[in-house]
């Protein structure tokens, strides 16, 4: 079995953006640490860990509201995305950031310097090809990029191979949707390759470690955050 293409996100971009937007799907279940309810505690907490505000959103998806929203406290934020629409759409909604938004295939190195932020974010992406795409070109590449002290927060589902669900958010009856899955320990194995180890969580009960969550199709998701060394 086969993953989706990219062509779901150009034929729905309208719709990935106002969800998104809405944050009606960035609300988890199920998750495993009790301060974790959605997207914006992970946002807020890589925000709290990273030291310096130059931050990249790869694969930003459908009017990068991600990016938008670092614009908004003070980063200097980029986001780039493989589907030429959903950089159009972050344009559109979002001018004051059109300057730093690109299209970009994660697949292949990415266009900026070794170190060159202090904040990335991945979420969701990774499902969207092979692993062996990722873990030979994706994951290395968004590590090279930190700075050192910097911080990678990788978030995608979690399992062994591919699943496919249906999901109610797109159309009538809903949309098979098949998604690449990930083993979290291999993963960070290799960002520890590449100089990189996991943000444990803080004692005060800080988000930290591997944290795990389903989103409303249900999917299970892990996230966590690596700094450089
Ligand atoms: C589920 S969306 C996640 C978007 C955003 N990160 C978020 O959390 O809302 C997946 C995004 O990854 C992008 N994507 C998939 N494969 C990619 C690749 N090879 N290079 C860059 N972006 C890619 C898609 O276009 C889509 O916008």
């Amino acid at each position: 079995m086969q993953f989706d293409s990219l062509d779901f996100y150009r034929e729905h971009a309208q719709r990935y953006s106002q969800l998104s937007h809405e944050y009606t799907h960035s609300v988890y279940n199920g998750a495993s640490h009790p301060a974790l309810n959605g997207d914006m505690d992970m946002l807020t907490r890589a925000v709290e860990l990273a030291a310096g505000k130059r931050g990249l959103d790869a694969g930003c998806g459908a009017g990068a509201r991600d990016v938008y929203q670092l614009f908004t406290w003070g980063y200097d934020a980029y986001g780039v995305d493989a589907v030429e629409e959903n950089i159009i759409l972050g344009k559109e909604l979002h001018p004051e950031i059109a300057d730093k938004l690109s299209v970009a295939d994660m697949r292949e190195p990415l266009a900026f310097e070794t170190g060159f932020f202090d904040l990335v974010l991945c979420n969701a992406v990774i499902q969207h090809m092979t692993p062996e795409t990722a873990e030979a070109t994706t994951i290395p590449e968004l590590a090279r990029v930190l700075a050192p002290g910097g911080v990678l927060q990788l978030m995608f589902k979690t399992g062994t191979g591919v699943a496919t669900v249906s999901d109610q958010a797109y159309g009538a009856g809903g949309v098979d949707r098949s998604f690449q899955l990930y083993d979290e320990r291999r993963l960070l194995r290799i960002l520890e390759d590449c100089g990189c180890s996991l943000v444990e969580a803080g004692e005060s009960g800080d988000l930290g470690g591997m944290l795990y969550f389903n989103d409303p199709k249900p999917m299970r998701y892990c996230a966590f955050w690596v700094r450089k060394n």
